[in-house]
């Protein structure tokens, strides 16, 4: 037995591993990623080039609805990987930095800038066989997801990973720069009025705070078992 073309959604806090599961388990199983916090952040990075955003996270409301229709943000795959593109300009590195990351979660707060997303990602799903990432997937965007599956990790063991990330890539931020970030973000995401994060009834929840990829995909494939019989070919590469 093999996989059907389901859409699997993994929701969670942020920093939770969410993309790095989701890209893993799309290369094991033949599924296409598609991360929609990227959108989000597309859309913020757009906010601030624009000037639409205030030092306080709030923003020209106005002028960010009319600049919405115009802009082209969009999946391309490029050496193996999905990134997201403005027009003809890849962004995928200038929307993983701490500076667009604090204006992401407020900017997704906004009900017409959640409707604008929504679109574009029930679009780039059509095709189905999806693995998205995000806060919303399980619950709002795609409701009747076959498989959902709910993030978390301890909050110090989270805010170490994207320090590390922000470090790699030769940011200056400190630990307790993204530790608060984080928090904010989850605080925002999960109390928002719009389509809160929250764990849909349905979902099934991954810990993985002492967990290895390998673990997790494990965990998966266990997970994929039970609901569709055993699969083809359970040997793993991770
Ligand atoms: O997953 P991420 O950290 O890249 O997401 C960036 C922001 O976008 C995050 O603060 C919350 C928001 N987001 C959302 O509200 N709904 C989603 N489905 C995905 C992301």
């Amino acid at each position: 037995m093999s996989i059907p073309d389901i859409i699997i959604a993994v929701d969670g806090y942020s920093s939770t591993g969410k993309s790095t599961f989701a890209k893993m388990v799309a290369a094991e199983f033949g599924f296409l990623y598609l991360d929609s916090g990227a959108m989000y952040r597309g859309v913020a990075l757009c906010t601030l080039e624009a000037g639409l955003a205030h030092e306080d996270a709030t923003f020209d409301e106005q002028g960010l609805q009319a600049l919405l229709p115009s802009l082209e943000l969009h999946f391309r795959r490029e050496e193996g990987a999905t990134k997201l593109f403005l027009g003809d300009r890849c962004i995928e590195g200038e929307i993983r930095t701490l500076g667009v990351s604090k204006f992401a979660s407020p900017v997704s707060a906004l009900p017409f800038v959640r409707h604008f997303v929504d679109d574009k990602l029930h679009g780039f799903a059509a095709g189905g066989r999806v693995i998205m990432d995000g806060r919303d997937i399980g619950t709002t965007v795609f409701p009747n997801a076959e498989v959902k599956i709910f993030m978390t990790a301890e909050p110090a063991e989270r805010a170490r990973r994207r320090y590390e990330e922000h470090l790699a890539k030769g940011e200056n931020v400190t630990l307790e720069e993204v530790r608060a970030n984080l928090e904010e973000r989850d605080y925002r995401d999960s109390h928002r009025e719009t389509s809160p994060l929250r764990q849909a009834a349905d979902a099934y929840v991954l810990d993985n705070t002492h967990m290895t990829l390998h673990e997790e995909l494990v965990w998966m494939l266990g997970l994929l078992q039970g609901k569709f019989g055993l699969l083809e070919s359970p040997g793993l590469s991770w």
